[in-house]
């Protein structure tokens, strides 16, 4: 079974696209008029100027995708099953984490790509976001499921690796969209949509802590300047590995 079978319904609410990220990703692909999205979920970050065929291998998050958005193939990033060179270019938003085996799957990525390798990961060696403070676990898990930028240099050769920035209003709910909005990890739906929340072993410890910084003014007293800034590096990284 599929994790995201899973962890994976009601994604497509809480999981919306977020136009600036969309613009540094779109910006990638710009000479590129044919893209494989792969780990595409639910269909955030695929343009829609161009030739898309989404990989997925959950039919939850298949499902989930609107009736008019490109048309997805039940499959995983280790086995892609186009020839190679097919596409101009390959993008992966958020999903090499989860690939059983990192590896094949960059391989993969190259293999059915004639111009352009684009990946939307996170870089473990960016440490400092307050969640951890609360949730220790979730560096160390980090550190062991998202690839280093060394390994990613390993599988793909020479990359060219962008920064990330996110908004105080980002509407893609990811780990780190909800950097200047406390309360909002303290919602359990919010919690469904980020796989993180899923591999803690104990959450509840980290919710009681936030909540009662929340509602003793600690947690502005420690992290209240953020509520000044309207981006913020958290470690989000976009990587372009250019073929041939
Ligand atoms: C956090 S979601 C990101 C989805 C989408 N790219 C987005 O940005 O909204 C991670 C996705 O990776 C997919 N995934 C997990 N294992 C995979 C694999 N072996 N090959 C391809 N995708 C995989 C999950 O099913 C899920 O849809």
């Amino acid at each position: 079974m599929e994790l995201y079978d899973t962890i994976g319904r009601g994604y497509g609410q809480r999981r919306q696209e977020d136009p600036r990220i969309a613009a540094h990703i779109f910006g990638a692909l710009e000479s590129c008029s044919s893209v494989v999205n792969v780990g595409a979920g639910a269909g955030s970050y695929e343009p829609h100027d161009r030739k898309l065929v989404a990989v997925e291998p959950s039919r939850v998050m298949i499902r989930q995708r609107d009736p008019g958005a490109a048309p997805a193939v039940r499959a995983s990033a280790t086995h892609l099953p186009f020839r190679d060179e097919t596409f101009d270019a390959s993008l992966a938003v958020l999903t090499i984490h989860h690939w059983p085996d990192l590896e094949r799957g960059l391989q993969e990525l190259s293999r059915a790509t004639r111009k352009k390798v684009v990946i939307l990961t996170f870089d473990p060696a960016v440490t400092g976001f307050w969640l951890t403070d609360y949730f220790p676990e979730i560096p160390e898990i980090d550190r062991r499921i998202m690839p280093s930028l060394s390994e990613l240099r390993q599988h793909l050769g020479r990359i060219s690796v962008f920064d990330v920035p996110i908004p105080h209003d980002c509407t893609d709910g990811f780990l780190g969209a909800y950097w200047r909005r406390p309360k909002a990890y303290l919602s359990a739906e919010t919690r469904a949509a980020i796989s993180a929340f899923s591999m803690l072993h104990d959450v509840e410890h980290g919710l009681d802590a936030l909540r009662r910084d929340l509602a003793s003014g600690e947690w502005h007293n420690r992290y209240g300047e953020l509520l000044e800034r309207s981006t913020l590096d958290l470690g989000y990284r976009l990587i372009v590995s250019k073929r041939g």
